[in-house]
């Protein structure tokens, strides 16, 4: 797709859809959509009061112009009273513009939300479809404003949904270790993989009893971007995503119901390195950012982990397995405590920790956890920014005695009830006293059904947040 600015009357904009957002409840009589119902003889305001046309989101009116404006098509697009009504203008539009099989669409609109909107509206994921396949027709996107970064933050969510999207037996420990390389080649970052004898050497012990069960090999995935100039007092950052890559839960097996999406478990470790990507590409200043994916397959075979196992995590820690199916915090813990020893002076976690967050907040929200308020807030902060949805949860430290092993340090269970603040407390015994935030993105990881700039299947959730927040962190903790 290419964008181009338009200069001129938007009557005179030649292209064959011309898409014009309109607010809930607002008004036709000003703005673009009065010019153009001005230059249609009062068409599209008549036609909008007949169809009850009220800018409802995801509501539209379509018209043909018959020569009477350069545009072949005029569509008002009603993008509700969102918070970011560009993006969703954007990526309705182009929903609308790849079904109808147009070639050009403009908007009177333009800039960064506008077109991350449009390219984040016009992805699909169709890689394995040999049969009923629409080609996307849409080659150029006329606007008002440049869109500035918008293409290669949109290229980075396309790679998360990608990967989030792909099935289990493309996407491997080994691809995704794959692919942190070909972004490391591309983008100009260090880049050190881990196998599975370098994890055993290292005595990344939690990692290992993860994947024992399987016939594919663990990676431990370390991205660094070191900014232009940057020396041993940059500021530095970690992001740790969780990369399992399918989560049959191991022998406390998954029922049918709860296995079928579990490809979309290592959604956390694709959204940090998407991140990694746009950072290569925009380059933030004065940051050093370390991506850190443990990946992992958490299967049923021979050599499966077992219940009332005891292993010695990375940190020396040991661990007591209760649940088999609690893996996430097993191979993130190992991550965690490598994580530190970069030093980092913050640490953000994204996993798909438990659906006990889903039961909390829904599946469009994901859970913060924090033990500093001010990472909290930046975090908290980058969300809004970001237009992706967080809500504080506790670290609530009485739950911790739920933990408790006869045998070992901890076990890797609590109770049902506070599942996800357990979870959490998990991974805060592996953290040291380092400024931390888990985001368990459980529920907005994955979408049953396409909304706005959210695609169906794999959401690319968090991308966006992780960028905000680098993009201020060199200031803050400078
Ligand atoms: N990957 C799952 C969590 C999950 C559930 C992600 C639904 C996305 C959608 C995780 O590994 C898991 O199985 N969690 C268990 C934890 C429990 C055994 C303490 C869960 O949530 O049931
Ligand atoms: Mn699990
Ligand atoms: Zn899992």
């Amino acid at each position: 797709m290419l964008f181009r600015r338009h200069e001129g009357p938007l009557t005179a904009l030649d292209v064959d859809l011309l898409a014009l957002g309109v607010a809930q409840g607002a008004a036709l009589t000003e703005g673009p959509v009065a010019e153009l119902d001005k230059a249609l003889g009062g068409a599209l305001s008549s036609i909008a009061a007949e169809e009850g046309f009220e800018g409802r989101e995801g509501q539209s009116l379509l018209l043909h112009t018959l020569g009477r404006v350069t545009a072949r098509r005029v569509m008002l697009i009603g993008v509700g009273k969102d918070a970011d009504t560009d993006r969703t203008l954007g990526a309705l539009a182009a929903r609308r513009a790849r079904d109808l099989g147009v070639q050009s669409l403009g908007f009177a609109a333009g800039g960064y939300s506008l077109e991350l909107g449009v390219r984040l509206g016009a992805y699909r994921y169709e890689k394995w479809r040999t049969e009923g396949v629409k080609p996307n027709k849409l080659a150029t996107v006329v606007t008002a404003a440049a869109g500035g970064e918008a293409e290669a933050v949109a290229a980075a969510v396309s790679l998360a949904r990608d990967l989030v999207n792909g099935p289990p037996v493309d996407i491997t420990p080994t691809k995704l270790a794959e692919t942190a390389q070909a972004i490391a080649a591309e983008g100009g970052l260090e880049v050190r993989i881990f196998d599975k004898a370098a994890l055993t050497g290292k005595g990344m012990n939690l990692l290992l009893a993860v994947s024992a069960g399987s016939d594919q090999e663990p990676r431990l995935i370390h991205l660094t971007y070191r900014a232009p100039g940057a020396t041993d007092a940059t500021p530095s950052v970690a992001l740790v995503g969780k990369g399992l890559t399918f989560d049959a839960g191991g022998l406390n097996l998954k029922p049918s119901g709860s296995i079928e999406d579990m490809k979309m478990d290592m959604a956390g470790g694709a959204a940090v390195l998407a991140a990694m990507k746009a950072i290569a590409a925009l380059k933030p200043a004065g940051i050093v950012v370390h991506g850190i994916v443990p990946s992992s397959e958490n299967l049923t075979g021979g050599s499966a982990y077992k219940l009332g196992d005891v292993f010695k995590s990375y940190l020396g820690k040991t661990v007591e397995i209760m649940n088999t199916d609690a893996e996430g915090r097993l191979i993130l813990a190992d991550a965690l405590a490598y994580a530190n020893e970069q030093k980092p002076r913050e640490i953000i976690d994204l996993a798909t920790l438990t659906g006990a967050i889903c039961v909390a907040l829904g599946n469009d929200r994901a859970g913060i956890f924090s033990n500093s308020d001010a990472i909290a807030a930046a975090v908290q902060a980058a969300g809004d920014a970001a237009g992706e949805a967080f809500w504080r949860m506790p670290l609530d430290r009485t739950l911790w005695k739920q933990m408790k092993s006869d045998v070992a340090d901890m076990k890797n269970v609590g109770k049902r009830w506070g599942g996800a603040i357990t979870g959490a407390l998990f991974l805060d015994q592996y953290i040291g006293t380092t400024p931390w935030v888990h985001l368990d993105i459980a529920g907005p990881a994955w979408a049953e059904s396409a909304e706005g700039h959210i695609s169906k299947g794999g959401t690319g959730f968090g991308v966006l947040t992780l960028l905000e927040y680098v993009k201020a962190a060199g200031a803050r903790l400078a």
